[in-house]
């Protein structure tokens, strides 16, 4: 890669995780700037470089990104969002010389084909529930007519935006959700029955260049649209980092040999993994079980997690491009932080309403936070509601108590006209009655 000052980054994302991830490269003293796709209008706002946004580009539209890298003459792509890592995005870039981190097709295959991930996590003895694969409504449902009674999750095979995995308290109730994941059209063709685990979650991260891998850090997304997990589910309400949960080593090792058995299996089946994995684990009984495995960074992980990794973003994805990732050193200032995600009210359902109004009080963020905004319109001077998920303000601490002080008394200043925001205001509690319990 072009060494000398002045290279532009261009990063493929346009929510609160992409936010992150170029705020992480505006740092770099490398970077003169920036390109996001589809990216959103705040991106630009606060960060230390130029940053550029391509609204009508889609995160697929894989001909028209590798034309604009060639005619802005990027430099580095980060591949951060699932869409764009099945669509190939980042095999196309890299076999026409341009330098991108971000799983191929093929690694990513482990997100895109719950399936396909099953049988490799299988393969590879990693840990998971017990589950069965499907590929017509009536085989699903005759399985269940002949299984014993027992609480299931039954899944989408391929992406459904997070809304692809559907609770049921009985074989009964399974059969309705079959039917219900037709909805998702062709990503539920191939679809899973799946014990239901019982157990306290957590998303785990590393990076790999193919031949070695960092773990980078550990998180707990806060799911359900209302507080005390209650309600729908989301794609992500808010986080906290580091979870307490995962405190004790004998569980962290655990963490790390199923990273190291999954990048080993990986590379066996001739996929190499370049770039960040995510694994959502849920501890039952001290024991690890893998729910699912993602081929990018979790959102709103991204956005506790990006900011306490103190080392130069673009050092970091050298070293995956260039497979010297041994030899880099990942370091982190092992702060708590909590993410809060502004919301329209309504979301995750019908939210239309809110569409167009004003948000105010976002410029009264304290400097020390992090505003990342998600679908957030700007209009002259005007911050516009564009979408379910607004924007996360993310604030760190020595603790939880601390961090979430932080970032409710931001929140506290935030307003949506006609009283149309909706934030949980429980993100950390976990933690925070952990940290209660013991003092
Ligand atoms: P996924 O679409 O696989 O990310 O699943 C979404 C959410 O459903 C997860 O974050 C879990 O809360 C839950 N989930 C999925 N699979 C299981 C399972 N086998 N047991 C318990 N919870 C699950
Ligand atoms: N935080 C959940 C996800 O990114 O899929």
């Amino acid at each position: 890669m072009n060494m000398k000052n002045g290279l532009v980054v261009m990063v493929v994302d346009g929510g609160g995780r992409g936010s992150a991830l170029v705020d992480k490269y505006s740092q770099s003293k490398k970077v003169k700037k920036i390109l996001a796709v589809p990216g959103n209008d705040l991106m630009g706002i606060n960060t230390k470089k130029p940053v550029k946004t391509y609204p009508d580009l889609k995160t697929t539209s894989v001909s028209e990104i590798l034309e604009l890298c060639k005619k802005e003459k990027v430099d580095l792509v980060d591949v951060a969002q699932d869409n764009g890592v099945e669509a190939g995005l980042t095999n196309v870039l890299v076999s026409n010389g341009i330098k991108a981190i971000g799983p191929t097709r093929e690694a990513g295959q482990i997100e895109w084909d719950k399936g396909w991930a099953r049988e490799f996590m299988k393969k590879y003895n990693l840990p998971i529930p017990e589950f069965r694969v499907f590929s017509s409504i009536d085989e699903g449902i005759r399985f269940l007519k002949n299984s014993k009674e027992r609480a299931w999750f039954v899944k989408a095979s391929g992406l459904a935006e997070g809304k692809g995995a559907l609770p049921a308290q009985n074989n009964k109730e399974a059969m309705q959700r079959i039917k219900e994941l037709q909805k998702f059209g062709k990503a539920s063709e191939i679809y899973l029955l799946e014990e239901w685990l019982l157990g306290e979650e957590f998303s785990a991260f590393a990076i790999s260049d193919g031949e070695s891998f960092k773990v980078v850090g550990f998180a707990q997304d806060y799911k359900r649209v209302n507080n005390f997990d209650d309600g729908e589910n989301t794609g992500g309400m808010g986080c906290s980092s580091p979870p307490l949960v995962l405190s004790k080593s004998k569980i962290k090792d655990q963490i790390s040999k199923i990273f190291n058995n999954t990048f080993e299996g990986l590379r066996k089946e001739g996929r190499l993994y370049q770039g960040i994995l995510y694994m959502g684990g849920i501890l039952v009984n001290e024991q690890i079980k893998i729910i699912e495995f993602n081929a990018r960074w979790g959102d709103p992980e991204a956005e506790v997690l990006i900011p306490g990794i103190k080392n130069d973003f673009v050092s970091v994805a050298e070293a995956i491009i260039f497979k010297k990732l041994k030899r880099l050193k990942i370091e982190l200032d092992n702060k708590s932080r909590i993410a809060v995600a502004g919301c329209s009210k309504g979301y995750p359902a019908d939210y239309s309403e809110v569409k167009g109004k004003r948000i105010f009080g976002l410029n009264k963020i304290p400097k020390d936070l992090k505003l990342y905004s998600a679908g957030i319109k700007k209009d002259g001077k005007n911050y516009l509601a564009a979408g379910g998920r607004l924007f996360y303000v993310v604030a760190e601490g020595k603790d939880v108590i601390e961090a979430r002080e932080k970032a409710y008394g931001a929140m506290s200043q935030i307003f949506i006209e006609g009283n149309n925001l909706h934030y949980r205001t429980d993100i950390g509690y976990r933690d925070v009655e952990r940290l209660n319990v013991k003092s």
